[in-house]
């Protein structure tokens, strides 16, 4: 990383003097210099001793020293893990307001390389010549202490959990991977599409879908609405109706005794305002409470789509129709799973990368599944050392480690038929699992990581699954019993990916949709893709926080993104 990083001459060069003599930096829409552009440099930033520069962030920790003379904080601005250390004179301001963990300062200073023998690593800090700016903390009130917090009791403090050492790290990662996707399927001539956040279509027909509706606040609206102006009665209705024939009258009447224009125009008049009031009164009467219902179900006729919808739970569907126009496209966004799963690897919303390729089998979905994980390991090895560092001291010291080795070594390639097998003879040795073996049952997450963790140690995928496992859309292999999906599945977290090669054929995958029991209406349009100039395809979906998990070791899942939404839980 340290090559990247502009030598001082370019760092300064976007530094100039400001008005009171300090230096201010341009070039980030922010007048200061990150803390990662001064430390992350081969010789520690040692050589910018003497340069004058403005930096701003949060103090982690802050001590008052040669009986309250000066202070040290070491301040970090999120740019990076490490800390500068920054020293204050007592003559410049009131140290107490500023040792507090938390404290936000904005200060002009010197760098200077601390004097030998302190036992500090820091091989620069800086000298304060101004304060700038203090947001203070009262340290008593701050939720933050300066002790050692879990991930968990950091789960009950999300607006403040990314000021922590290990939550901003995961950001920093979190924001690589989201790059190293763009920048993997960009440089292989992918094209990113939009899919939509709400759907009328149930991609995985597995009935987990969020519903998107304002009936229910509609709802609510009208009952109070109801009580507040209880609705018309019959006599009410009918006494409105006797006007507008009273009026009606007396037009008829003025008519018949050729009366002036005026006088008619103005009894008109009346009769239109009685018979607007009357429609109103007719159709408030007809209000009742609950909601709206047609033939005993939810009349979704009312809704604010004029039909049932709901939140995504992947964009593949829709990416789909883009495939079959544009050749290789990708979409990289938000999906909702209302399952009630409370497990370390299980979000409500969580976010997912599908990539579509047109012209392509399930070996070319493999091959471009490996391709991307590879990329995204030798990305953060070469981009994130130092967070991943961290990773490694904090959670697990083997992650380093894991993303060399999978970006060095081809992945395991079995059948569901070879891993059944395999399980079935762990089994015959004495392994015991939960859930049985046979062929036919869905995978375990402790199958999965049995066959990843112990029997490969490496990425394994595992393809061509039995059909009455697997979403409707699959192709169906020759066999007739099995489809060409696979699964990628890594160490520490079982399946990171699923995926497939297409059903192109029509007449197969009607039959499938019906054979599932699913309606064929709301699939009319994916079949058109059928009808019309079908291609063989395939794609995948990566569950985004599964490789965050998978790259960083940290246990769960709610903690490698920034707001999780989980049974029970959706902070801020
Ligand atoms: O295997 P899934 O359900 O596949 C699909 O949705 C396909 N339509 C993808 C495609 O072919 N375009 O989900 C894909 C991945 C899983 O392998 C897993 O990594 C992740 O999404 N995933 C979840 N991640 C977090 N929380 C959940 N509740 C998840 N459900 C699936
Ligand atoms: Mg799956």
């Amino acid at each position: 990383m340290a090559d990247e990083i502009a030598p001082p001459a370019n760092q300064l060069a976007a530094v100039s003097l400001g008005n009171d003599g300090s230096t201010v930096q341009k070039a980030q829409f922010s007048n200061r210099v990150l803390i990662r552009t001064i430390l992350d440099r081969p010789d520690g930033g040692a050589k910018l001793a003497g340069q004058k520069i403005r930096i701003g962030g949060w103090v982690k920790t802050g001590r008052e020293q040669g009986k309250g003379a000066f202070a040290f904080l070491e301040v970090n601005d999120g740019s990076c893990p490490a800390n500068l250390q920054v020293m204050v004179d007592s003559s410049l301001y009131d140290l107490s307001k500023l040792v507090a963990t938390g404290t936000c300062v904005t200060v002009d200073g010197v760098l200077k390389v601390p004097p030998e023998g302190k036992g500090t690593k820091q091989r620069i800090e800086l000298s304060v010549v101004k304060v700038i700016d203090v947001g203070i903390v009262d340290a008593t009130k701050y939720p933050l202490p300066k002790t050692k917090l879990t991930l968990e009791f950091l789960r009950d403090v999300l607006h403040l959990r990314s000021r922590t050492n290990s939550i901003s790290a995961v950001a920093r990662i979190r924001n690589a991977l989201a790059f190293a996707t763009h920048s993997f399927f960009q440089e292989h001539s992918f094209l990113y599409i939009h899919t939509p956040i709400i759907t009328t279509s149930d991609c995985e027909g597995a009935g987990e879908m969020f519903q998107a509706t304002t009936l229910i606040n509609y709802t609510e609206r009208l009952e109070q609405d109801l009580i507040d102006n209880p609705p018309p009665t019959e006599a009410d209705v009918e006494a409105a109706r006797l006007i507008v024939k009273e009026r009606g009258d007396v037009v008829a009447k003025l008519k018949a005794a050729k009366a002036s224009k005026e006088e008619i125009t103005a009894a008109v008049a009346e009769l239109k305002i009685a018979k607007e009031s009357f429609a109103h009164i007719e159709e408030r009467s007809k209000l009742k409470p609950g909601l709206p219902k047609k033939d005993g179900n939810v009349d979704y006729s009312k809704d604010f789509f004029g039909r049932q919808a709901f939140l995504t739970v992947s964009g593949q569907l829709q990416v789909e129709t883009y495939a079959c126009a544009l050749s290789s496209v990708y979409t990289f966004g938000p999906t909702f799973r209302a399952e009630n799963s409370h497990t370390s690897r299980h979000l409500a919303e969580f976010w997912m990368v599908e990539p579509e390729i047109a012209f392509a089998d399930l070996e070319d979905d493999m091959n471009c599944a490996e391709a991307y994980v590879k990329y995204m390991c030798k990305w953060l090895l070469d981009k994130c050392r130092d967070d991943m560092e961290l990773m490694a001291k904090n959670f697990d010291s083997g992650c380093i480690d894991r993303l060399e080795l999978v970006e060095s070594t081809p992945f395991g390639r079995i059948t569901y038929t070879e891993a059944i097998e395999l399980l079935e003879e762990a089994v015959a040795k004495g392994k015991e699992f939960d859930n049985k073996v046979e062929w036919g049952i869905d995978l375990a997450s402790e199958h999965e990581r049995y066959l990843t963790e112990v029997l490969f140690q490496k990425p394994l995928i595992v393809y061509n699954y039995p059909k009455g496992i697997k979403a409707f859309y699959m192709r169906l292999n020759d066999d007739e019993k099995t489809v060409a999906a696979m699964d990628v599945l890594v160490p520490k977290v079982g399946e990171l990916i699923g995926g497939s090669q297409r059903e192109e054929r029509y007449d197969v995958i009607k039959k499938r949709i019906e054979e599932m029991g699913l309606p064929i209406e709301p699939y009319e349009w994916y079949l058109d893709l059928r009808r019309y100039g079908t291609v063989k395809h395939c794609g995948f979906g990566l569950g985004f926080e599964r490789m965050i998990l998978f790259a960083t070791g940290i246990d769960n899942i709610r903690d490698v993104i920034p707001f999780p939404r989980y049974p029970g839980k959706a902070d801020l």
